[in-house]
């Protein structure tokens, strides 16, 4: 009874608060007094501002002000932006001088008593700019100068590339992506004197408490981040954007509290996005296909302001077994504002590159995909030559190779058939790094017999808040549904940021460990309390067992329940808290999740219509807290990928900078009606290099993949081969 609770299919324990709509999120927490503040956007991507006439804004009903770089103080710089807690999305705080060097960058804000008031005056402010031609493709730029991004090697990938029998060389691109989280960016800031509030929607509430007190200029411990809920982040809000800096100073300045939100149409300037990528792939390989040599130079732009570098070539020295690799990549600067992690950040884009190379090596060497991939298994980490922590990877393929019939495939392009549709067969390997980080947590047990775990970590719609009760539950013996749990406020004890799929395995060992310094906090309260069954016995004898405390020798049933021991000393709770850390010895390790994608799509050439009919994904994760979060988890990374495969391209304006659709009618994301049945399995083996748990992060790896699965399904359909995102009915008319 005490353990079932960990692994099992627990629902949301804020679940009823989200499909109630009593969930409040960033722009929806009540305020008196509030004003709205309106952003006005620059119309040109690169130039400055000539002049800004505010006279006639000024005079309209409920305008209270109109800020602008020309009577707004400048704000600071983050002191370390690529430091841990104190990074900013765009480290040019907004308003710094009249330099434009984007389009859709906060050129004003107007503040007025009621939004439409707001909106309608944001209309009225004429600004005119000097405009210089921006560089919006990759082919405006200079060509990348200096020190690659990234550059490493081993052995000589050169020379074995040369002097292999068979050579693939091809150029594989994807598109800007942007986040599109349901929930928008949005922040209420309330001042009091000189502290501040901020209602957010973060991924990190203490990441953002720094950067905003940096920003800002006001001492950390005047800043209150408050997120108690996330309409989902995906990497977008991980750190705080232009429009947060807004709120807060204007709230300063016209003295009530101020709300600021981002509409969709800015979503997609000025709060991140996954930048394109121009990635070349060569493999040397024998004729029997073991690599000889993988080479991979990646280019991807960032904006003129900041230095973000989409990490492709993460997985290209660790995926497979290969002597002679090279990872190479370069950045160069465009009037685009600045990229931001998104969602398995540079590994995405980076393995769908690698894995349409491997498709692109099969189909020349007429090799099944599967069988290609197994003959290149890696062992060990290459890259650092460092045994894997828990790597199943090859029993992920088994089992996702039976689940879906692989055995069954005809490499004959166009060759399978369900009746007039002809079939395609695809799939990839999967992968994404384990990590992990510290955190504090505190757990309070209640004399009533409910508990409350606290920590300032946030639940971004992962299930963070499910599993921080189905620990202290385990620990405890206390139902789940009797544990209160607090996140997403900067003034509890400092948690982890929900980034880089590391949160599950960060905050696990800090609940359970809070969750034991509570529980023996309350046994030396047992032993020292007069009237006690307890009373002068040995703290260590006794047990806590279904929120009951007894002597390790009797049944659970001859105990007492907690609250009662509580109440006996007239205490209304006792607190446990805990900070933990990895663990020094787990860096001798290399820590990855695994997982392999199995697709099938239908072609149907008498009409031209492409649908995904099948899906089969195998995760090799490490230990499931909870088997209904991990699997919605997994489940949404492949819808996602289904829609990078298919859908998603953010498309500028060459001209301007615009982003042309800027809007869900426009850019598409997958629907319901895209997606068949999805199934998912996991093979679980603990991963206890990790934590105590062997638990590993879900919320990114199932994006991982899925693309070059998609389009290798595609070629065993049609005979295209597409190697630039998305997949589009026109290259498949050729
Ligand atoms: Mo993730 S892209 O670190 O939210």
């Amino acid at each position: 009874m005490s353990t079932s609770v960990i692994g099992a299919a627990v629902s949301r324990i804020d679940g009823k608060l989200k499909v109630t709509g009593a969930a409040r999120y960033a722009v929806d927490h009540p305020m008196d007094q509030i004003a709205y503040g309106v952003g006005i956007h620059s119309t040109i991507a690169n130039g400055a501002i000539a002049r800004i006439d505010t006279s006639a804004a000024e005079s309209m009903p409920g305008v209270i002000a109109v800020l602008h770089h020309g009577n707004t103080d400048p704000l600071f710089r983050p002191a370390n932006p690529f430091e841990h807690d104190s990074r900013a999305g765009e480290s040019r705080p907004p308003f710094e001088d009249d330099k434009v060097y984007y389009y859709g960058q906060f050129v004003a804000l107007v503040v007025a008593n009621t939004f439409e008031q707001a909106q309608d005056a944001a209309t009225r402010v004429k600004i005119e700019y000097q405009e210089v031609k921006p560089l919006v493709r990759l082919s405006d730029a200079p060509p990348p100068s200096g020190a690659p991004a990234r550059n490493y090697k081993r052995g000589d990938p050169d020379g074995s590339f040369k002097s292999a029998p068979v050579q693939i060389d091809f150029t594989y691109t994807t598109p800007a992506e942007t986040h599109n989280p349901m929930e928008m960016h949005g922040t209420i800031a309330v001042w009091n004197g000189n502290k501040v509030t901020l209602y957010e929607t973060t991924q990190g509430v203490v990441n953002h408490q720094h950067v905003m007190s940096e920003m800002i200029g006001v001492p950390l411990e005047d800043v209150h981040v408050i997120s108690p809920f996330c309409g989902s982040g995906f990497g977008g809000k991980l750190f705080p954007w232009p429009h947060s800096m807004l709120a807060a100073i204007a709230a300063r300045k016209v003295e009530r509290p101020v709300k600021v939100s981002v509409p969709r149409s800015l979503m997609f300037t000025t709060v991140g996005h996954r930048p394109f990528t121009q990635q070349r792939v060569r493999i040397g390989a024998t004729k029997d296909g073991k690599l000889v040599s993988l080479q991979h130079d990646v280019v991807t732009p960032s904006s003129i302001i900041d230095a973000y570098a989409e990490n492709c070539t993460e997985p290209t020295p660790v995926l497979y077994s290969c002597a002679n690799v090279s990872a190479q990549q370069h950045v160069v600067h465009l009037n685009i504002g600045t990229p931001t992690p998104m969602r398995g950040p540079g590994t995405t884009p980076g393995l769908f590159a690698i894995e349409s190379a491997m498709d692109d090596l099969a189909i020349k060497l007429n090799l099944d995909p599967l069988d290609l991939r197994l003959r290149n298994y890696a062992e060990m980490d290459e890259s650092s030559n460092k045994p894997f922590s828990s790597k199943h990877l090859r029993e992920a393929y088994q089992k996702g190779a039976e689940r879906f019939g692989w055995s069954r495939r005809n490499p004959k392009v166009g060759s399978m058939r369900d009746g007039d549709l002809i079939l395609g067969w695809g799939m990839a390997s999967c992968t994404w790094p384990a990590g992990r980080g510290s955190a504090e947590v505190r757990v309070r047990l209640n004399a009533d017999g409910t508990a409350r775990a606290s920590s300032a970590t946030q639940d971004i719609g992962t299930g963070t808040y499910t599993i921080f009760a189905q620990v202290v539950s385990e620990k405890t013996g206390i139902p789940v549904e009797k544990v209160d749990v607090v996140l997403g406020d900067s003034s509890l004890p400092p948690g982890p940021m929900s980034g880089g799929s590391t949160g599950n395995a960060s905050v696990l060992p800090a609940i359970a460990a809070a969750a034991e310094d509570a529980v023996n906090t309350l046994k030396g309260v047992a032993v020292k309390t007069e009237g006690s069954p307890f009373f002068n016995a040995d703290a260590k004898t006794l047990n806590l067992t279904g929120g009951r405390l007894h002597t390790q020798d009797k049944s659970p049933d001859s105990g007492v329940p907690f609250g009662e021991i509580l109440k006996m000393r007239r205490l209304a709770g006792i607190e446990g808290q805990a900070k933990t850390s990895p663990d020094e010895n787990s860096h001798k390790l290399s820590s990855h999740t695994f997982g392999a994608q199995f697709c099938e799509v239908t072609w149907d050439p008498g009409i031209a219509r492409l649908r995904v009919s099948r899906w089969v994904t195998v995760m090799d994760a490490g230990r499931i807290i909870n088997h209904k979060t991990a699997r919605n988890q997994i489940l949404g990374g492949v819808v996602m990928g289904i829609g990078m495969g298919l859908f998603e391209e953010t498309r500028y304006d060459q001209r301007n900078g615009k982003p042309l659709n800027n809007n869900f009618a426009d850019y598409i994301v997958s629907t319901n009606a895209d997606i068949p049945e999805l199934d998912c399995i996991f093979v679980e083996y603990p991963d206890l290099n990790l934590n105590e748990y062997g638990a590993r992060g879900v919320g990114e790896i199932g994006l991982t993949g899925v693309a070059s699965a998609l389009t290798m399904a595609v070629h065993h359909a049609t005979g295209v081969r597409v190697r630039d995102l998305p997949i589009r009915i026109e290259q498949l008319l050729a």
